[in-house]
C-alpha cells in the first residue's frame, strides 16, 4: 500500500467514524493529522493542488511588468502582470531543465530569461530566445523542442490572486460564488485596498491548526480579551468555505476598537451603507475559502488574509486591509485605519502563543491518543473545518 493509500485508510477507519458524528459528540482529527509528513504530501496532492487556491496579492505586482515568484505549499508559482493589467501565473519552473525562473520579485519586466542556460520567455509564457541553443552563435535547432510555459489558471477577486493548478475547477467566479452569496449583504465592490497597511506573520504551527483559530470566537474573552463583548454567533457551513458570524448592534460594534494611538478617538471610518443605526445586525462575518483566503467582513473594513502553508509546521499568514471608497486612502481616516490595522496585528500576536504551543504539544497528544472534543454553540465551524479537510483528502469533497 502506497503512503497516500494508508493515510486514507487510516483516516477512514481510525478518525471518520468518531469525527463525523454530530459536533457534540464528535472527536476531532488527531496529532498526526497535523504533523506527519505523509499526510502533508497527501494535503498537497489534494487540498492544495485542487481547486482554487488564494496565494497572492494584486498590490504584490501593482504594474504591468510586475513578475512574483510564490511559493505556496510546496508549489513554486510565477506570477506575471500583462501589458494589458491582467495577471498570469505559471510554474515557476524553466521547462528545460526545470530551474526556478524568479527567485525574488521584479519590476519593468519585458522578458523572463532562465538563470541557468537563459531560454526566454515573454510574460504571457511564449518562448522568446534560445540562445546558442545549436551551438555557438546558433539560437535555434531543427531537432531541438523546445516550449514555452503552460500558463495555469487566474483569476482575481477582492485583491487577492488565485491559481488553478489542476486546470479541473471550473470557472473562478463559479468556484467563489457560494462564498460570495453568503457575503453579499456587503457590498464588497464599495472596498479598495488600503496601500501601506499590512500584517505579515509566520506562526509556527500547521496551517489546520491557524485556521482552526480563525473559525472559532470561543476562545475571544480570554486570549483577546481587549476586543468587546460577544453578541448573537452562529456558525456557518459552506462546501467550500466555513466561517463565523456575529450580530450586534452598531454601538457595540464600534466600541470593539481599540482607542486610537495617541488616546484620541478618529475621525470614524464609513460603514457599509446597508447597516442599519439601531438594532442588532450582522456585524461580523468571517469567512475561511478552504484552504485561502480568510475573509473578514467588518462594520468599517474588511480584513483580507492568505494563508499560505510553508512547511507543516510553518504558516505565514498575510493580511490587507481594505476600507470603503475614500477611507482607504484619505489623510483624514490614516489614524482610523492604523487603528484598525494595529488592533488585527494585536490579536495576530495574541493568537501566536497558542498556536505554537498547540504544535509544540502534538507529540505528547499523540502518545496520549487524545482527540479533540467541541462546543456545539461555539465550534461549529472548526468540526465542520475538519470534515471539510478529511474530504478533501479522501477525494470525496463536494466540490
Ligand atoms: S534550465 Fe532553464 S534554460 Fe536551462
Ligand atoms: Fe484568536
Amino acid at each position: 500500500m502506497d503512503a497516500d493509500a494508508k493515510i486514507r485508510a487510516r483516516l477512514e477507519a481510525e478518525i471518520l467514524p468518531d469525527l463525523l458524528r454530530p459536533v457534540g459528540q464528535a472527536r476531532g482529527l488527531p496529532g498526526w493529522a497535523y504533523a506527519h509528513p505523509d499526510v502533508w504530501a497527501l494535503e498537497r496532492r489534494t487540498v492544495f493542488a485542487r481547486g482554487w487556491l488564494g496565494v497572492a496579492f494584486e498590490s504584490d505586482l501593482p504594474r504591468p511588468g510586475d513578475c512574483a515568484p510564490v511559493d505556496y505549499a510546496g508549489h513554486r508559482l510565477l506570477l506575471a502582470r500583462q501589458a494589458d493589467g491582467t495577471i498570469r501565473a505559471f510554474h515557476n519552473l524553466c521547462p528545460h531543465r526545470e530551474m526556478p525562473l524568479l527567485d525574488a520579485p521584479r519590476s519593468e519586466c519585458r522578458t523572463i530569461a532562465c538563470p541557468w542556460h537563459a531560454w526566454t520567455f515573454g510574460l504571457d509564457g511564449a518562448l522568446v530566445a534560445t540562445p546558442n541553443i545549436g551551438g555557438v552563435n546558433r539560437h535555434a535547432d531543427p531537432d531541438a523542442q523546445p516550449g514555452g510555459l503552460v500558463p495555469l489558471g487566474c483569476g482575481t477577486w477582492l485583491g487577492v490572486v488565485f491559481v488553478d493548478i489542476s486546470g479541473q475547477s471550473g470557472k473562478l467566479e463559479d468556484w467563489l460564488a457560494p462564498m460570495r452569496a453568503r457575503l453579499a449583504a456587503f457590498d464588497l465592490s464599495l472596498t479598495v485596498e488600503a496601500p501601506g497597511e499590512a500584517v505579515d506573520h509566520v506562526y509556527p504551527a500547521n496551517w489546520k491548526q491557524v485556521i482552526e483559530g480563525a473559525v472559532e470566537d470561543y476562545h475571544i474573552p480570554w486570549v483577546h480579551r481587549q476586543v468587546g463583548p460577544q453578541g448573537r454567533y452562529e456558525a456557518v457551513l459552506g462546501e467550500r468555505f466555513v466561517g463565523v458570524s456575529s450580530w450586534r448592534d452598531m454601538q457595540t460594534a464600534q466600541r470593539r476598537l481599540p482607542p486610537g494611538p495617541d488616546g484620541a478617538e478618529p475621525e470614524p471610518l464609513p460603514v457599509f451603507p446597508h447597516m442599519p443605526d439601531s438594532g442588532e445586525f450582522e456585524a461580523s462575518l468571517i469567512l475561511t475559502l478552504l484552504p485561502s483566503p480568510v475573509v473578514a467582513a467588518q462594520i468599517g473594513h474588511v480584513a483580507v488574509s492568505l494563508y499560505a502553508p510553508l512547511d507543516p509546521a510553518r504558516t505565514l499568514v498575510r493580511r490587507r486591509f481594505r476600507f470603503l471608497g475614500e477611507a482607504a486612502s484619505s489623510a483624514r481616516h490614516a489614524a482610523a485605519r492604523r487603528r484598525v490595522r494595529d488592533s488585527w496585528q494585536t490579536v495576530t500576536d495574541q493568537d501566536a502563543w497558542v498556536h505554537e504551543a498547540i504544535q509544540q504539544s502534538l507529540p505528547a497528544r499523540e502518545a496520549a491518543g487524545f482527540r479533540a472534543r467541541f462546543s456545539p454553540f461555539w465550534e461549529g465551524a472548526v468540526h465542520h473545518f475538519q470534515a471539510l479537510v478529511a474530504a478533501r483528502m479522501l477525494g470525496r469533497d463536494a466540490a
